[in-house]
């Protein structure tokens, strides 16, 4: 690679990086928390069905967006935009905004089943138009609440 081509290369990997933690991603279609869990009160764990029940949380299927909006606010042109991925099949691509690296084990099930809100988390979503990262995800951050909760703190509950 030649000088000016590899620092670019580096310039758009630190972009990227940049990228990771955004203030305001750009979602493929945009989809308003404060729309949905705020103003219409439309419970979390309707479109983020596993979080109960499994490790992941989920992001909701079109076929889920499809089942409101085949009746509901049909002549806003973004729900059209939503409409019409579902019925070309395609699925949206969401901006991933919250995640661990693969060396991490987190699991959703037990904290939600400890009672812990979404929200302690995430945020307050529900008055979010765009969702950003509430919460550091360092290590310090798991370990402060495990110790303050009396939750496990020994290295392999979280590296397996
Ligand atoms: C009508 C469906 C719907 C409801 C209700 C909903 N969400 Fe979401 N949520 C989504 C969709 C779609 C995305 C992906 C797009 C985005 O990030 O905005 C998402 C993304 C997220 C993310 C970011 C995931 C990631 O890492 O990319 C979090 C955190 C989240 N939701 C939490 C919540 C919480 C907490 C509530 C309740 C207060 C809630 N959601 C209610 C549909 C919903
Ligand atoms: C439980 C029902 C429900 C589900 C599921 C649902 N929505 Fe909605 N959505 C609503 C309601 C209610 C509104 C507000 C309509 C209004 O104000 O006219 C809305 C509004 C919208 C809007 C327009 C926002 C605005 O006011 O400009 C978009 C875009 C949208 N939804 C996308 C989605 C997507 C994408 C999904 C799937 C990830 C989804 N919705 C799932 C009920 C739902
Ligand atoms: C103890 C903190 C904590 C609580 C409580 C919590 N989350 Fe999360 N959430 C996380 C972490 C950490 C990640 C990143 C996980 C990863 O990368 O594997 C995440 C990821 C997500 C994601 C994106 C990836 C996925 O799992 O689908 C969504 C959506 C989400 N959370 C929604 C919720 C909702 C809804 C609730 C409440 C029912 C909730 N979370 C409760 C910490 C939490
Ligand atoms: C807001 C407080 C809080 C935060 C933040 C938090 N946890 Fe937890 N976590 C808990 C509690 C409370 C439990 C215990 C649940 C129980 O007793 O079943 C727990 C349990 C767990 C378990 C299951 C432990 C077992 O018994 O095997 C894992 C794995 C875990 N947490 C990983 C993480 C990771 C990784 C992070 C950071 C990315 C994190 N937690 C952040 C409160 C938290
Ligand atoms: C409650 C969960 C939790 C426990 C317990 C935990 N870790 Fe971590 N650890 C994490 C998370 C989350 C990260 C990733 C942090 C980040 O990317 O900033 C991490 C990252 C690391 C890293 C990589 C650091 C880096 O700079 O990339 C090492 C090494 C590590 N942990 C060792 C340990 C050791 C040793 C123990 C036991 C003394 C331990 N961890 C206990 C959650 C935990």
């Amino acid at each position: 690679m030649t000088r000016p081509v590899r620092a670019a290369a580096v310039a758009m990997t630190l972009a990227a990086l940049a990228c990771t933690k955004p203030q305001a991603p750009v979602q493929p279609i945009p989809f308003s928390h404060t729309v949905h869990a705020g103003v219409n009160a439309i419970g979390c764990r309707m479109c983020h069905a596993y979080a109960e029940h499994s490790p992941v949380a989920g992001i909701p299927s079109m076929a889920r967006c499809f089942g409101c909006h085949k009746f509901v606010a049909r002549d806003k042109p973004a729900v059209q935009d939503v409409v019409k991925a579902y019925q070309e099949g395609k699925p949206l691509e969401w901006y991933r905004v919250y995640r661990v690296p693969d060396h991490v084990y987190f699991t959703h099930e037990r904290h939600v089943a400890a009672g812990l809100r979404c929200q302690i988390c995430h945020g307050e979503v529900q008055q979010m138009d765009v969702v950003h990262q509430a919460s550091p995800l360092t290590m310090g951050w798991c370990v402060d609440c495990h110790r303050a909760r009396h939750a496990p703190t020994d290295c392999l509950t979280c590296h397996k």
